[in-house]
Order: structure tokens, then sequence, then C-alpha cells
């Protein structure tokens, strides 16, 4: 797949680095012709996954470092959340609807698999976590592979 543009972020876990991850991927993306609704999903995808890194890849610890790569490919735009943080013991279980804190609603991959074409999780307990958030360009129509 040819790439068209690439933006690298390293982020501090601080809780304001959502934000700030939010804003650079809609700037990144304005570049292609998403829709507001299209626009607003891939927002809320970068979201949750970068506010997991934070509050359970890194416990809320503020020295934790986040990597975020966007790739805008040919007919698809590649979101990478990346920490290396507690990671997932079980990443079946974690996908679903559950939290492994009651006081959440464990929705965030719930969402971002409704709202990307495709969301891939890799994890190693104690080696941090993975999240590979994909959305087609609009206006295209993709075999599934
Ligand atoms: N980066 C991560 N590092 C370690 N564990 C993670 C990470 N991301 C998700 N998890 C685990 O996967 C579970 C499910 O995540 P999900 O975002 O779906 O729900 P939640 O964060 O618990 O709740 P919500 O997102 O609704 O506040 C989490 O409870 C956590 O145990
Ligand atoms: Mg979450």
């Amino acid at each position: 797949m040819k790439m068209r543009n690439r933006m690298k972020l390293e982020l501090l876990s601080l809780p304001g680095n959502v934000r700030l991850a939010r804003v650079a991927v809609a700037a990144f993306a304005s570049e292609v012709d998403y829709n507001v609704s299209d626009l607003e999903e891939i927002k809320v995808a970068v979201s949750e996954a970068v506010s997991n890194a934070i509050t359970h890849g890194y416990q809320n610890e503020p020295d934790g470092v986040i990597t975020l790569t966007a790739t805008l490919f040919d007919n698809s735009l590649e979101i990478v959340i990346e920490d290396e943080g507690k990671g997932i013991e079980d990443i079946e279980e974690a996908l679903q609807s559950t939290s492994s804190d009651p006081e959440r609603m464990g929705l965030g991959f719930v969402f971002m698999r409704s709202f990307m074409d495709e969301v891939d999780v890799a994890s190693e307990a104690g080696q941090g976590t993975r999240v590979i958030l994909r959305k087609n360009l609009p206006g295209e129509i993709h075999a599934e592979t």
C-alpha cells in the first residue's frame, strides 16, 4: 500500500493529551473529504484508545509514553496507538462491553469497533498494547480482505 502522508506523535500519559491527540488526528485527516460524522467517529475512536492507554495501560501515571502514528494510504486512514503499559490479559474479553473497572461502562472498544472499518488489538501482559484503527476513505467501495 502506498503512503500518501504520515504523522507520528509521542505523547506523555497526561489526561489533557487525549484532546491533543484528537485535534491532531482531525487536522491530519482534514485533507481527506470525510463528512462531519465520519470525522467525529474518528475523533471518538482516537480519544477512546488514547484514554485507555492513559487510564489502563499506565494506570494514570503521568510519565508513560504513548505513540500515535497516523498514515494516509490510497484507500484508508490508519491510526496506531501504542503504549508500553501493563497490557491486556484477555483481549477477547476486553473487546466485549465489560470493564476491568466497575465505575466504567466498558464501551471504548465497542465504540472503536462500530465507528471504524477495522480495529486490531495486540497486547502482551506487562509489555504494552497496540491498537490499530482503520477507516476507509469516503466514496470508494472496498473488498473485504
Ligand atoms: N491500553 C490498554 N492497556 C491495558 N488495558 C487496556 C488498554 N485498553 C483497554 N484495556 C482493557 O480493556 C478493557 C476494555 O476497554 P474499554 O475501553 O472497552 O472499556 P473501559 O475503558 O473499561 O470503559 P470505558 O471506555 O467505557 O470508560 C479495559 O477495562 C481494560 O481492562
Ligand atoms: Mg476505555
